[in-house]
């Protein structure tokens, strides 16, 4: 990930991002930074970059010209075939949120353009802007601050940005709640202790704390996240009734990456706001569903939409003229102690019993994966998928000879074993692999099985993973 600020006042931007997490992160190449002077591309002599505006009114304006060749500038030199997005940081934008930072983050190249003065000559925005962000309902005096912002929320999303990268998923505000209060030495200070329930060594009883704690704080500063909370939880509870059918909508909420489209105590559709997939389930199957609508409005592009129920299917494809692309069982790992290693691999090293290491994929396995994956997905997912870190592959010397993945949405998958490496537990030792981490992350890891795919269903056994009893059908665009 590129980030390119196009300021009037490079130094600013720069002294302010090259220090700290941001800075440490572009020395170890990990993301790239650069701030891209406006006035170098002035043609005016005396380097001006502002006018007058047409029709009077207070203060200049900052003219196309300059501004658009700063960009052109940057644009000119990206590589083919990178996903690029020009932001303009303005009061007038929709507001920035954790949400807009996660879609941000996912582009290669960010270009943010900062204003000054009064603002920007609208045609150049009309013809280069893809993004308008505003950090707040206040004003700044430019947009140099808010480009800092921007460029800070999406850094720490970018993979190995952050040393511990479980933070970036766990901290304050991915969820809906705000983080507990901590503490650290003295254990008392000023005269006040801190809460002995921290002293206790019960990680239990300190988990239960937090939680407590982290919903109180929410209900009182943030009583609209808190909202928020309540409605998920409500949901929640209303699932876990079927846990093992609706795992993949338990644990979109769980992870925090739930939105919820229509909610009326009977029927649900969910937004997986990372893979854009809908979820639904009802409990009475009647005639009417009301989410149809809900749907269309989400239906910009292709949907991909998953069924709890049967009964449900003709009444989508009728419609919404979608078709049902894959029928899965969910597999789901329903206990929280690690899934034991022995006889697979060294919990140390990864290194198998058959001589294979087992590590993330990088970018250059891509053509292995495509060339060997047995589904019906694209090049383009399969890339994100390895780009996002959640591909891992046996290796056998250099020779890559196996591998899995995490979905968009969150379940395991793509396992794929050379055929003349079958039969050395690869497929178990790598899927223990993806489970025991999903685990220390504090999810509950779930698969999803075609019925007829035995020799996968007999793993999922063997692993001591649940089934569910009825499917899930995936729908998608005809
Ligand atoms: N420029 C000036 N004020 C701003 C704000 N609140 N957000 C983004 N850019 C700005």
């Amino acid at each position: 990930m590129n980030f390119h600020i196009l300021t009037l006042f490079p130094e600013m931007v720069m002294q302010g991002l090259m220090t700290s997490i941001t800075g440490r992160a572009v020395q170890q190449n990990k993301i790239g930074m650069e701030a891209v002077d406006i006035r170098d591309f002035t043609q005016d002599k005396h380097r001006k970059v502002d006018d007058y505006p047409y029709g009077g009114g207070a203060g200049m304006l900052m003219q196309a010209q300059p501004v658009y060749d700063a960009c052109q500038s940057v644009l000119k030199r990206l590589p083919e075939g990178r996903k690029s997005r020009v932001i303009y940081v303005t009061p007038q934008g929709e507001t920035f949120t954790q949400k807009k930072a996660g879609e941000l983050s996912k582009a290669d190249d960010l270009l943010i353009l900062c204003g000054h003065y009064e603002g920007i000559d609208e045609r150049v925005l009309e013809e280069v802007v893809t993004d308008y962000i505003s950090i707040g309902d206040y004003v700044l005096t430019g947009g140099e601050l808010a480009a800092m912002v921007i460029v800070d929320a999406v850094a720490r999303l970018v993979p190995s940005v952050l040393h511990n990268d479980q933070s970036a998923e766990t901290e304050s505000f991915q969820g809906n709640l705000l983080e507990y209060p901590q503490y650290s030495r003295p254990e008392v200070w000023h005269g006040r202790e801190v809460p002995s329930v921290l002293l206790s060594g019960n990680r239990k009883e300190i988990e239960k704390w937090r939680t407590e704690q982290a919903v109180l704080r929410t209900r009182k500063r943030r009583p609209d996240l808190y909202e928020k909370y309540r409605l998920l939880e409500e949901c929640k509870a209303f699932l876990m009734k079927q846990k093992l059918l609706h795992i993949d909508m338990i644990e979109c909420i769980n992870r925090c990456r739930a939105e919820v489209l229509y909610w009326d105590g009977t029927e649900l559709l969910l937004r997986e706001t990372q893979s854009g997939v809908l979820f639904h389930t009802k409990e009475t199957v009647g005639k009417d569903s009301l989410f149809a609508k809900e749907i269309k409005e989400e239906q910009k592009g292709s949907v991909c939409l998953v069924l709890h129920q049967k009964e449900m299917v003709p009444c989508v494809q009728q419609l919404l003229h979608l078709r049902v692309s894959v029928t899965c069982l969910q597999a789901v790992c329903t206990r929280r102690e690690r899934l034991p290693v022995r006889g697979l691999y060294r919990a140390d090293t990864l290194e198998t019993l058959s001589g294979c290491r087992i590590r993330t994929l990088e970018e250059e396995q891509l053509p292995y994966v495509v060339s060997h994956y047995e589904g019906e997905l694209s090049e383009e997912y399969l890339k994100d998928r390895i780009a996002a870190g959640q591909m891992k592959g046996a290796f056998c010397g250099e020779q890559l000879v196996g591998f899995i993945g995490m979905h968009d949405e969150g379940s395991i998958g793509m396992l794929w074993i050379a055929p003349e490496h079958r039969q050395k537990k690869l497929g178990q030792a790598l899927e223990t692999v993806m489970v025991n981490e999903g685990l220390e992350r504090g999810e509950i890891p779930y698969g999803q099985i075609r019925p007829e795919n035995q020799p996968s269903i007999a793993l999922q056994e063997k692993l001591g993973l649940c089934l569910s009893k009825e499917p899930v059908y995936w729908m998608e665009s005809q």
